[in-house]
């Protein structure tokens, strides 16, 4: 089986968050998200990820034109399925976008978007971003019935949201019930033809036995713990830190 590579995105919205803590409002102001994304793909990260969320309470409109323009590896856009949101990801372009929820209704009781009943809202922006020659990912909870109607709505991948699993790591229970509902959830992606990326909620800690249990992902996009980590020994070296944890990650046999 050859050696296939787990992708690490890095989601930059913290750094963001940090700006606008002091700067809302502004022109300008620091951390710029933009640097620290340029300074996460010369450490080894394979794409970087930013939510352009409707209350642009961190990422805005503008941090999105300048990562367009400045980074050299994948962009993935997370958004809503805000008809406002889609617009401005068709002008952008970026790579890859991610639908997530943000109102109440969107999300599933197990925090992932449900697609099983915003089915016809998700397969539209599915068209639109085909139309636009951009991929669609779907950040779903590893319920069966949402990755069935994932594999229907014309994305090209879902992620997998791990922040129940990351959750139980940090309770200390329930952890190996979880790893068993990612890897189902994993193998059933696949066989409906949708490539899987996993998310939220991930540190150097808990990626160990994720990675030993839940085969097929390509991509990890993690944030906070990355960024926090940075905090105290510089975005680099943080990103070097977890890309070292996936190294030896594969696939898994059908995928190979
Ligand atoms: N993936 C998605 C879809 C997310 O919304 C987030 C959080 O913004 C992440 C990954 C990263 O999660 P964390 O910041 O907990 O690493």
């Amino acid at each position: 089986m050859p050696a296939s590579l787990l992708k690490l995105g890095v989601n930059i919205d913290h750094v963001a968050t940090l700006r606008e803590a002091r700067y809302r409002d502004r022109a300008h102001g620091e951390p710029d998200p933009v640097a620290a994304a340029l300074a996460c793909e010369a450490a080894g990260a394979h794409g970087i990820t930013a939510h352009l969320r409707e209350d642009r309470r961190h990422i805005l409109d503008r941090d999105v034109v300048a990562l367009r323009r400045s980074i050299r590896t994948r962009l993935n856009l997370e958004m809503a399925l805000a008809p406002e949101i889609v617009e401005i990801a068709v002008g952008v372009k970026p790579d890859i976008v991610c639908l997530v929820p943000e109102r109440r209704q969107e999300v599933t009781t197990e925090g992932g978007l449900d697609v099983v009943a915003q089915f016809e809202a998700v397969a539209s922006v599915c068209a639109r971003m085909r139309v636009a020659g951009i991929e669609v990912s779907l950040f779903i909870a590893p319920d069966l019935a949402q990755i069935e109607a994932a594999g229907r709505t014309g994305a090209q991948f879902i992620e997998l949201h791990t922040g129940a699993y990351a959750e139980r790591v940090q309770e200390g229970a329930g952890v190996e019930q979880e790893l068993q509902r990612l890897a189902a959830g994993a193998a059933l992606a696949r066989s409906v033809g949708l490539r899987v990326n996993a998310g939220h909620g991930l540190t150097v800690s808990n990626l160990p036995a994720l990675l030993a249990k839940v085969p097929h992902m390509e991509e990890l996009n993690i944030g906070h713990s990355l960024v926090s980590r940075a905090v105290f020994v510089g975005l680099p070296q943080s990103v070097k830190e977890f890309l070292e944890v996936m190294r030896d990650y594969r696939l898994g046999p059908s995928s190979s």
